[in-house]
């Protein structure tokens, strides 16, 4: 009998430990009676325990994660019946010969024959390198081709598992679906993510991949000026048995490529992506990821086929891919995705028409979403009589800066919860002629289509809750209504329209929230109210290319907040009121091609020591004096239009401001564990 080598292995049941409890800094109490198999390993991982634990968390808990614990002391020995005798890799042990024996085993990485009598001898030899590949192509996780190149991310990881892996996971005897296979091939396919995105040489942060801990302790708790944290890398649902649930790779500066392998990891419930530079495809085998709910890879480098199926995978809820390359079509199937909440495809190169995939009179899904993202990119055709009809679920509808086209169809104002309905820079042609009544909805964006020849519908006061609207840049006709006098009002854009020439209406005297109007181009006659003054809280007021004359009110001098102030291309003849020495916050002042404007622009603002920042003004070369004063940046002859150049796109309100788009959030506390009670 050769007897190299043996180790006893004390089997203590496992006795459940409290969670980790101290709010951020050191976590105290961990488990108390708690036994180990591997030093390094964290709770989960103690299912299998063979030495006692320390009661010391080398982590801290962060609030709302639970982050794994780590055990730090060495296995302490035992005795008795509960013992087991375990041969070293070369050894052989013939069992038969210790009468306490339960049954034989090899320590980890070492190879032996399972079908050998467990009470009779065993021999256990080193795995080589070529076993585990054996194993990895054998099992279907990679092809044989990506070892052929020592340099890819699968030879990459395959040294690392077979070779340099402080862990010593032999090659499994079962399949993927048994606990050892499970935790091989997530941790292979984990270093091969490492490699593949480029993590030894580009990742920003030290997340502690490839350590010679269980996968779930690779991660590391960032720490942010303001003491807020975040994890990032791996992270395990506490109760599973250390399966992966999520991996939190945002702002990792991961480049490269997204490795297949990665879809072999089926226990994920989250993957976050978020702003690195990975470029290409979107791996099939992710199809496979059926507890996904939630992938995020937004601002990337992604492209290929919009990964459709992606939708239809069973558990999907929340999908942002927004800001990267994918192109295709979104196929009909997209629209029978049960369970999605929300869906960021936007700013991406998509194409085709989406009338028949979102047509819900005959897609069967779609019945929990929230939000609906897909602005900036290439679709084209007509949204059609049953767009997203009856969704009562959806708050935001975004698909502006597409060329979809036809009318805007009525029924989307009666979706009940919509709050944010932004078409803008399409070529829709048609207004509904009767808007339904919806409070709920704030923000309307239509700038930028082409309506014409057709009025603003007075039922638009309907939409009684609206903070934001946006009519700008299009053809409509007619009066401007005074119904459009919707008291919530922030922002109302009616620039640049076709509308029968009228005074400034004096209903927006009632517009008391109002910050942001422009009524730039739009036939306004008569001189300017000064009830405008009156609106306390405007930070644009835009007048800009009207035929307004006489002179500036006083009062606009009341406006504190006015950042913008754009009065040019009028027939104003007036003295600049000296009430404007109060406009402090100016920042952008045009005064130019009007009849005659005169004042004193450094008196009034440039010399001025309330102007701790001097605002940019267009006016007359008669009051501009662009060799003498600090405050003119551009002056103009006479009644010609000289602001329409260079100067206009980038401080022009409409290109500078835009729209604000509201975000969605999708809080990480969505998708959390909920029995992950912080
Ligand atoms: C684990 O979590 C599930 C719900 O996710 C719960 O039903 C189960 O009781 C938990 N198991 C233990 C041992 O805590
Ligand atoms: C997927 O989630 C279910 C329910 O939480 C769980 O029972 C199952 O084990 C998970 N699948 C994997 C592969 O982890
Ligand atoms: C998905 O899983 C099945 C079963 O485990 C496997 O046969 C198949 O190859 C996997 N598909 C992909 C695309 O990886
Ligand atoms: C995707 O990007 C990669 C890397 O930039 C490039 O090599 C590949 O050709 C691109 N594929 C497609 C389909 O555009
Ligand atoms: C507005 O939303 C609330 C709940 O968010 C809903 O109860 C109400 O019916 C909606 N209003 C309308 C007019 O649909
Ligand atoms: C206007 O805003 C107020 C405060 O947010 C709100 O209570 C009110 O319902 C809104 N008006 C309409 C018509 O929605
Ligand atoms: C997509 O994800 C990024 C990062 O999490 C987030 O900033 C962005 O708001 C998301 N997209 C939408 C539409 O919310």
């Amino acid at each position: 009998m050769k007897l190299t080598a043996l180790l006893l292995l004390c089997l203590t049941p496992l006795v459940a430990g409290g969670a980790c409890t101290g709010d951020g800094g050191t976590c105290e109490t961990v488990f108390s009676s708690v036994t180990c198999t591997e030093v390094g390993g964290n709770e989960e991982s103690c299912l299998h325990a063979t030495g006692t634990c320390e009661n010391v968390c080398e982590r801290a808990n962060v609030a709302g994660y639970d982050s794994p614990c780590l055990c730090t002391k060495e296995f302490q020995g035992c005795t008795g019946a509960e013992c087991d005798y375990e041969v070293s890799c070369g050894g052989t042990i013939d069992c038969a010969d210790f009468d306490n024996a339960v049954h034989c085993s090899v320590s980890k990485g070492c190879k032996w024959d399972p079908s050998a009598d467990p009470t009779d001898t065993v021999e256990a030899s080193i795995f080589t390198v070529d076993d585990y590949m054996t194993y990895l192509v054998n099992q279907g996780v990679s092809n044989e081709e990506d070892f052929l190149v020592s340099s890819s991310p699968q030879s990459m990881a395959l040294q690392f598992i077979a070779v340099d892996d402080g862990l010593d996971l032999g090659v499994p005897n079962g399949d993927l679906d048994t606990t050892e296979g499970y935790e091989f091939i997530t941790r292979y396919a984990l270093a091969v993510l490492y490699y593949a995105t480029l993590g030894p040489r580009q990742w920003s942060f030290e997340l502690n991949f490839l350590q010679a801990t269980p996968v779930c302790s690779w991660y590391s708790v960032l720490q942010y000026a303001d003491s807020s944290t975040e994890v990032r890398g791996v992270v395990c649902s506490r109760n599973a048995t250390s399966n992966p649930t999520a991996l939190y790779l945002t702002n990792q500066n991961a480049r490269g490529s997204l490795p297949a392998e990665l879809g072999f990891i089926t226990s994920l419930v989250v993957i976050d992506l978020d702003n690195n530079r990975i470029a290409g495809p979107i791996p099939e085998s992710y199809q496979n990821l059926s507890n996904l709910t939630n992938f995020f890879a937004q601002g990337n480098r992604l492209n290929g086929t919009f990964p459709a199926w992606i939708l239809g995978l069973p558990n999907i809820k929340n999908i942002n891919f927004s800001t990267n390359y994918l192109t295709g079509t979104v196929p009909v199937t997209a629209g029978d995705s049960q369970s999605l909440v929300g869906l960021a495809i936007d700013n991406n190169l998509l194409t085709g028409s989406i009338q028949d995939t979102f047509d819900t009179s005959v897609r069967v899904g779609m019945t929990d979403l929230e939000q609906f993202y897909i602005e900036n990119n290439l679709f084209t055709g007509a949204l059609g009589p049953n767009f997203m009809k009856d969704l009562t679920t959806l708050q935001y509808l975004d698909i502006s800066d597409n060329d979809f086209t036809g009318s805007v169809e009525a029924h989307l104002f009666e979706l009940s919860q919509l709050l944010v309905l932004d078409m803008h820079d399409n070529g829709f042609d048609t207004l509904p002629t009767e808007f339904p009544e919806n409070n709920n909805l704030t923000l309307l964006a239509l700038q930028k289509c082409s309506f014409s020849s057709q009025p603003i519908p007075p039922s638009i006061s309907n939409l009684g809750g609206l903070k934001h609207l946006d009519l700008s840049q299009n053809a409509l006709t007619g009066e401007i209504p005074s119904s459009i006098g919707m008291t919530n009002l922030t922002y109302l854009f009616l620039a640049q329209n076709d509308f029968v020439a009228n005074p400034i209406p004096s209903w927006i005297d009632d517009l008391t929230s109002l910050q942001e109007l422009s009524l730039k181009s739009t036939q306004r006659t008569g001189t300017i109210p000064s009830f405008l003054g009156d609106l306390s809280d405007l930070v644009i007021l835009d007048l800009d290319d009207n035929d307004l004359v006489g002179t500036i009110p006083h009062s606009l001098g009341n406006l504190g907040e006015l950042h913008i102030l754009l009065l040019n291309r009028n027939n104003l003849v007036s003295v600049i009121p000296d009430t404007f020495t109060s406009l402090s916050s100016l920042r952008l002042l045009y005064l130019d091609a009007n009849e005659l404007i005169q004042g004193d622009l450094d008196v009034l603002f440039c010399s001025n020591p309330d102007f701790e920042d001097k605002p940019v003004i267009v006016a007359s070369c008669d009051v501009c004096d662009l060799a003498s004063s600090e405050c003119c940046a551009v002056c103009c002859q006479g009644t010609s239009e000289c602001n329409t150049g260079f100067h206009v796109p980038d401080l022009d309100p409409i290109w500078q401001l835009g729209y604000n788009r509201v975000h969605f959030t999708f809080g990480r506390e969505d998708f959390l564990d909920k029995d992950r009670v912080p």
